[in-house]
């Protein structure tokens, strides 16, 4: 995804927003983040989910968008998840593994059950923004674009 597939509401805020969200997911991909670079991020998520959707849905009423409650509900999903992303997070899911975590993974290995390792909160937030982007940005948010093209003053 690059920022010529994102929606262009015409509308500077938004549009600015998206691409922010892209450059965080870019980020977030290519570079190593240290647990607190992690928390930052997350802040700035849920800063994001504040800002962004605020403007959205100020907008979206102000054009009497007909799908406006369900878009409402999918940025409720987003905070959601991102609440749940900080508890994983705050739990230090990407802490190194100690002397008392290797002694039990050994312990399952030779017991003949090797534990999967659950995603950390980085690979997490990779992935829900992946699907974020192109299921809500790409999807839900440019099916407005017409609607408030033709509505919005
Ligand atoms: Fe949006
Ligand atoms: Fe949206």
């Amino acid at each position: 995804m690059n920022d010529n597939t994102l929606p262009l509401t015409g509308i500077e805020s938004i549009d600015s927003d998206h691409r922010g969200l892209l450059e965080t997911l870019r980020r977030l991909q290519t570079e190593h983040c240290s647990q607190d670079e992690l928390r930052h991020t997350w802040q700035q998520l849920r800063q994001y989910a504040d800002e962004h959707f605020a403007r959205e849905e100020q907008v979206l009423l102000a054009c009497a968008y007909p799908q406006l409650e369900y878009h409402k509900t999918m940025h409720g999903v987003f905070r959601d998840k991102i609440d749940s992303l900080g508890i994983a997070l705050l739990e230090g899911k990407d802490r190194p593994e100690n002397e008392t975590d290797r002694m039990i993974r050994e312990a399952k290995e030779e017991l003949g059950k090797p534990q999967v390792a659950p995603a950390s909160p980085r690979v997490m937030m990779v992935a829900f923004l992946v699907q974020w982007l192109f299921q809500h940005i790409n999807g839900h948010d440019r099916e407005y674009v017409g609607h408030l093209k033709k509505n919005y003053a």
